[in-house]
This record gives structure tokens, sequence and C-alpha cells, in this order.
């Protein structure tokens, strides 16, 4: 079975060898992606409700890996052990419900290595929340799948500097290596911006906010981005 660009790219930043945890695992298709590539010593597949739970159960035994893989049912880290959670995957949930399972699973996260992210939006707040919470982000791909961009980052701990603003949205290091797909991308977060300031062409007072200059900086960095500045 194929998992998809997506998944595969998730399944790519995740080193060889560690025990890890995939949050919001719906059908365990990361961990059975992971330990059919020989990648994982053990993989801890969570989900909050009880259908993807069972969907995850189903998939584990039609590959037979229940003695690899152990799925249990809870809110992010809560069901899972320091020791478990060597390498951490969230993949598929919006930017503010991954910050929330990192922020309530500090203590499942003390002997963490490595985070593997993949928001499905608010990527320039999860970029602040990991800079601040001291992970370092050291990788970062996109995967096109079904029309549209995804971003997969994976975080270390540590310290870095704060970058410039626009970085918080295109990606430190996607910015920095420019893989394929990149200028496309962008392009996809320049049309955000237009059709933002588009909207608020229609009101003076809204063209004279601050907001509106954010804005229209913000999309100005873009199309230099794209130029290679
Ligand atoms: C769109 S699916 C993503 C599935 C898979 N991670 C992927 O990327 O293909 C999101 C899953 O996250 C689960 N989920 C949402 N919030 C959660 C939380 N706080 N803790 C654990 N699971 C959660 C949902 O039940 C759902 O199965």
């Amino acid at each position: 079975m194929s998992f998809g660009v997506r998944l595969e790219t998730i399944a790519s930043l995740v080193p060889v060898g560690v025990a890890v945890v995939d949050v919001g695992t719906d059908h365990a298709y990361l961990p059975v992606l992971l330990a059919q590539q020989q990648k994982i010593r053990q993989a801890v597949a969570t989900d909050i409700a009880a259908g993807p739970c069972q969907a995850a159960e189903n998939t584990v035994a039609q590959y037979g890996l229940g003695g690899v893989i152990s799925v249990r049912q809870g809110n992010g880290l809560a069901q899972v052990a320091p020791a478990e959670a060597e390498v951490v995957a969230i993949a598929g949930m919006g930017g503010k419900t991954i910050i929330n399972i990192l922020e309530q699973g500090a203590e499942q996260l003390e002997q963490t290595t490595r985070l593997v992210l993949q928001p499905m939006n608010g990527e320039r707040e999860l970029r602040h929340w990991l800079q601040e919470h001291k992970w370092k982000i050291v990788e970062e791909r996109l995967a096109y799948e079904a029309n549209r961009f995804y971003v997969v980052m994976a975080a270390v701990p540590g310290v870095e500097q704060p970058y410039e603003d626009i970085y918080y949205e295109v990606g430190p290091r996607l910015a920095a290596e420019r893989p394929d797909g990149f200028v496309d991308y962008v392009q996809t977060l320049l049309h955000k911006y237009q059709g933002l300031l588009n909207s608020m062409n229609h009101s003076v007072a809204a063209q004279e906010s601050a907001r509106y200059r954010e804005f229209a900086e913000r999309k100005l960095r873009l199309e230099e981005i794209i130029h290679g500045n």
C-alpha cells in the first residue's frame, strides 16, 4: 500500500532506531510505514477518539505489527511515558492544537530528542512557540499532495536566535535550502496576503491600519524571496 507523499515525507524526518509516539494517529499509517521501513524499535500510536483508535488497531493487526506498535486512546501525550517519547510525531492537525499538545505534554517530552511536526495551518505561531520553548528547527521539507503543499518540520532541543519576521511564515530551513516546489509554495503565501490586502482595500480605516502595513510588508518580502533575495 502507498501511504502518499505527505506521510512519506513525515517518515523521512524520523531517524533510524528510535522509539516514536504518533499523536493523533487516526489509522496508524505513520507508525506502520515507519515499521515497514524498519526505522523504529517501537511505537505508541495515540488518538483522542475511540473511532480512530479502532481504525489504528485494525491497521496494526492487518500488518501483523502488534509487537511493535501499541495503540492507546488519550488526549495528546497523556497515555505516554517519557521513555517511550524519544521522537514525537504530530501530523495533520492545526498549529494551535499541536502547541496545546506540546504544552500539556511538557513532562512526557523531557527525554524527547526530536519533534516531527506537520501542521495543517498556523506555521507562523508554531515556529514562534518552538523557538520560545527552546526547540530548534533543524530540518524542513515540503510535500505536495492532493493539490496543496504540506510543511513538515523537525525540531531538536536547542536555542536559536530569533529570525526575521517573514521566516516564521516561510520556514527558516526552507528559505535557506529552497527545495523543489519552494517558489510555488511561497506563491501560495503571497496569494493569501494579496487576498487579505484586497479585502482590506474596501475600507479606508483598514488601509490606514498597522495591520495593513504589516501585511503589505510581508507581501513585499515574499516577492523578494521568490526572486531569491
Ligand atoms: C486529520 S487526523 C490526522 C491523522 C494522521 N496524524 C495523519 O497525519 O494522517 C487528526 C487526528 O488527530 C486526532 N486528535 C485531535 N486532537 C487530538 C488530541 N488532542 N490528542 C490526540 N489526538 C487528537 C483526531 O481524533 C484525528 O484522528
